[in-house]
């Protein structure tokens, strides 16, 4: 038997998802933004799917949700749009992010910080999240975004959003979430919280790979990373992937229906799996408490067993698993997470997620 536990780099495509794209492949293959029927008739299946996005984060009427093509577009598009718009054309030349987001954001951060841009980096506490009055110490009149996870892809700690959003608010600064590990996994309300730009990715709720969105409260200017064709109300060029899309309303709405009972059901798998792991292996532990971790994740230690050498034992038992982000799995770094929330560089080799 095969056991995959690697779902927090990407999930199977729910069969659902899958049927519901099919005719969008080989039948209504027209592109959307020709005269003909052949195009037009993809319109309401479009307009089905942004409906499932915004039934999913609960977005109002006055946003925007914008399809890319994944969420490290998302997270590109953010920070360089802020960087052209509130720093090289405007007075702002300071992003707050912490030092343990996805590479998607902290790559682009170093390239800002090539372009003149100071950055700040926040520290994580030993339950691997940045509390709410670090990031209030560290905006100044200068900052232009804060752009903190709403739950990290290796521990699964969820950030406290709510309280920072308030900050940025009361700041008057605008606030970025990458809720790729957060959509579809917990509840994500964009009108409980007050965001202004959060990021999703189809491929980690049994969507498609190779489509993403981007969340635009109140659909507030930014400058487009994806010049061309003018598609999406001129905001991201590029023909629009009528099966994807599709196929992330569709995954959007199975993965956010009936969330708490999933919830449930998931995190008793996990806690039973993370119990006996506990109990039966010695000097092991785990990272962050269950209760303000997505339900899915366990990142565990086992003091003396090198992570990679364990996945190799793990994958030929024909478990799949991981070390960490899977961008940078092929690589035999210390876990960077581990390491942020005080792990010693031995420790820090043992994670397995
Ligand atoms: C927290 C987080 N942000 C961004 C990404 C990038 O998503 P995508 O694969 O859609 O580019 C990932 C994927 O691992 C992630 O876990």
């Amino acid at each position: 038997m095969q056991v995959y536990m690697d779902n927090n780099a990407t999930t199977m495509v729910d069969p659902q998802v899958v049927e519901a794209m099919v005719p969008f492949f080989s039948e209504q293959y027209g592109n959307p933004n020709s005269i003909h029927k052949f195009g037009t008739k993809s319109h309401p299946a479009i307009a089905k799917a942004i409906d499932q996005l915004y039934a999913g984060i609960n977005a109002a009427d006055a946003d925007d949700i914008i399809f890319t093509s994944c969420a490290t577009e998302s997270n590109n598009w953010v920070l360089q749009s802020v960087w052209q718009d509130l720093i090289v054309n405007g007075d702002k030349n300071h992003i707050v992010t912490t030092e343990i987001e996805h590479p998607s954001v902290l790559s682009t951060c170093h390239f800002l910080e090539e372009k003149g841009v100071k950055v700040t980096y926040l520290p994580v506490n030993e339950q691997g999240i940045v509390e709410a009055h670090t990031v209030k110490s560290f905006i100044t009149d200068k900052t232009a975004l804060v752009s903190v996870m709403w739950a990290n892809n290796e521990t699964g700690m969820i950030f406290p959003i709510k309280e920072i959003g308030d900050i940025c608010k009361e700041k008057g600064v605008l606030f970025h979430s990458d809720a790729v590990q957060a959509v579809g996994k917990i509840p994500v309300d964009v009108q409980d919280v007050h965001i202004d730009l959060l990021s999703m990715s189809a491929h980690k709720f049994h969507g498609p790979k190779g489509i993403g969105a981007l969340y635009i409260k109140d659909s507030q200017e930014l400058t487009p990373l994806m010049h061309g064709g003018e598609q999406m109300n001129g905001r991201r060029s590029g023909t629009l992937n009528v099966p994807f899309i599709v196929g992330m309303g569709k995954a959007v709405e199975l993965a956010t229906t009936d969330l708490e009972k999933t919830m449930a059901s998931i995190a008793a798998k996990r806690d039973r799996l993370e119990d006996a792991l506990l109990e039966t292996l010695s000097d092991t532990f785990t990272v962050g408490d269950r209760d303000n971790r997505t339900p899915n994740t366990i990142l565990i230690s086992i003091r003396g067993v090198e992570g990679e050498g364990m996945l190799w034992d793990l994958n030929n038992g024909d478990i799949g698993a991981s070390t960490g982000s899977a961008c940078a799995s092929e690589d035999l770094e210390a876990n960077s997470v581990m390491m942020a929330i005080g792990a010693d560089n031995e420790l820090a080799h043992t994670g397995i997620r």
